[in-house]
């Protein structure tokens, strides 16, 4: 498998393929692969005909240098995981010197409010960053399709608003959420959590799907406070957030109507790593 760990290289290798006729899709992550990163790759690969996964370890979407500095990295074993694929996925693991030069801050964006909800509001300036890389990289690649998880719901909902707000030429498709059989969405950061504190972290989803069936009878105020107690209950877990959220705008239910849809977002901490997760409501 080729691995690019430049744009010099990287650039004239995809215009090559896209002067052929070649439809690109391309996968946006940090490394440290794993089966939800993968059904990624897998969507990309059956709408495009070749697919391009970078992996690079962003420093400016982090507020914070502890998180930044543990975040695994292991290049080989992604690169061994996705040859595992096929033979028309090609990575892209630039240096940060390569994406930022020597000027490593970000842009500042109005994602039209998206920005200032949930994740926003607890993670400062998180989604200049992740505008700032994933602008950047759209510009290297030019991907005709580009695939993000709702695991991270808002800030699909911010790539989205960036390729529209930039008019940039990409179609960006959101992926379900890939489970443990615990129901513990995968993410690189539980490979940092003890065998014990994983198997407790399930408890978040268990609740998020019983926040579900009371959203069907109770008011979104009354839910949240129900989910607040629970994590009050929990020994290991500590909540940072519970949100129940219109999907469209990402804004505070206020009161439900049947003609919107809704989601619930809970981010919360085990070993002093920091985990979120959302699903449906209706
Ligand atoms: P990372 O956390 O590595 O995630 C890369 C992509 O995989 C994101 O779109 C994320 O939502 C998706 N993903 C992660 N876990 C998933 C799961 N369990 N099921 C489905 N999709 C999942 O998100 C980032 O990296 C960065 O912010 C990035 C977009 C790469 C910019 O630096």
């Amino acid at each position: 498998m080729t691995i690019h760990y430049s744009q010099n290289t990287l650039k004239p290798f995809v215009n090559d393929l896209k002067s052929e006729g070649k439809k690109v899709g391309f996968v946006p992550t940090m490394g440290a692969l794993h089966k939800g990163h993968l059904s990624l790759v897998k969507n990309a690969m059956t709408d495009n005909d070749i697919v391009i996964v970078s992996i690079f370890v962003n420093p400016t979407q982090f507020d914070n240098a502890t998180d930044l500095q543990k975040y695994p990295r292991t290049l080989e074993a992604d690169v061994a995981l996705l040859k595992t694929l096929g033979n028309n996925v090609f990575v892209y693991a630039p240096s940060v010197e390569d994406i930022y030069n020597s000027d490593v801050n970000s842009e500042k964006f109005s994602f039209d409010g998206l920005e200032f909800e949930m994740e926003g509001k607890f993670r400062t300036g998180h989604f200049d960053g992740v505008g700032t890389i994933v602008k950047r990289l759209f510009e290297i690649i030019v991907p005709d399709n580009a695939y993000f998880g709702e695991k991270d719901f808002q800030q699909l909902m911010i790539v989205k608003k960036l390729a529209s707000k930039y008019k940039l030429p990409v179609n960006v498709v959101g992926c379900e959420i890939f489970r443990e059989a615990s129901g513990l969405a995968m993410s690189s950061r539980n490979q940092r959590l003890s065998k014990e504190a994983k198997e407790e972290s399930a408890f978040i989803y268990k609740t998020l799907l019983k926040a579900k069936e009371k959203f069907g009878t109770k008011s979104a105020n009354t839910v949240k406070e129900w989910v607040q107690q629970q994590f009050e209950k929990h020994p290991l877990l500590t909540l940072e957030y519970v949100e129940i959220a219109n999907s469209k705008n990402l804004k505070t239910v206020q009161r439900k109507s049947k003609n919107e849809t809704y989601r619930i977002f809970i981010a919360a901490f085990i070993e002093n790593i920091r985990l979120i997760d959302n699903i449906a409501l209706n």
